[in-house]
C-alpha cells in the first residue's frame, strides 16, 4: 500500500465529514462513532456533491435527489443510485490522515 497524507484528525470531529481536493479530486472522509471511511465525493447518480447531504446511520444522502450509498462499501443502498461509489482504505497514525489511492 501507498499511504497519503491528506490532512490531519483534527479537521474531522467524531459524526462529521470533510471533503478534501486531493490531487484534482475530490474525496469525502466521514468519522463516523470513532471509524474512519474515505469516498468520492461525487454522486455516481448524476454528480451531485455528496458533502451537501446527510449522512444517516452508516449512509450517505444525496442532496439532490436522495438516493444513498453505505459508506462503508461504497454499495448504492437507494434509488436513483445504482452504481456504487468508489472507496479508499484510511488509516489515521499519530494524528495524519492518510489515504491509499493504489
Ligand atoms: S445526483 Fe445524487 S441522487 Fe441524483
Amino acid at each position: 500500500m501507498a499511504w497519503t497524507q491528506i490532512g490531519d484528525e483534527s479537521d474531522v470531529p467524531v459524526n462529521s465529514m470533510y471533503l478534501y481536493t486531493v490531487m484534482g479530486e475530490g474525496i469525502t472522509v466521514y468519522h463516523l462513532a470513532g471509524d474512519w471511511y474515505a469516498t468520492a465525493d461525487r454522486c455516481t447518480h448524476q454528480d451531485c456533491s455528496l458533502p451537501e447531504g446527510d449522512v444517516e446511520e452508516n449512509e450517505i444522502v444525496c442532496a439532490c435527489h436522495g438516493g444513498a450509498f453505505d459508506i462503508r462499501t461504497g454499495v448504492a443502498t437507494r434509488m436513483p443510485c445504482i452504481e456504487p461509489l468508489e472507496t479508499y482504505p484510511i488509516r489515521v497514525v499519530e494524528g495524519r490522515i492518510e489515504i491509499d489511492f493504489t
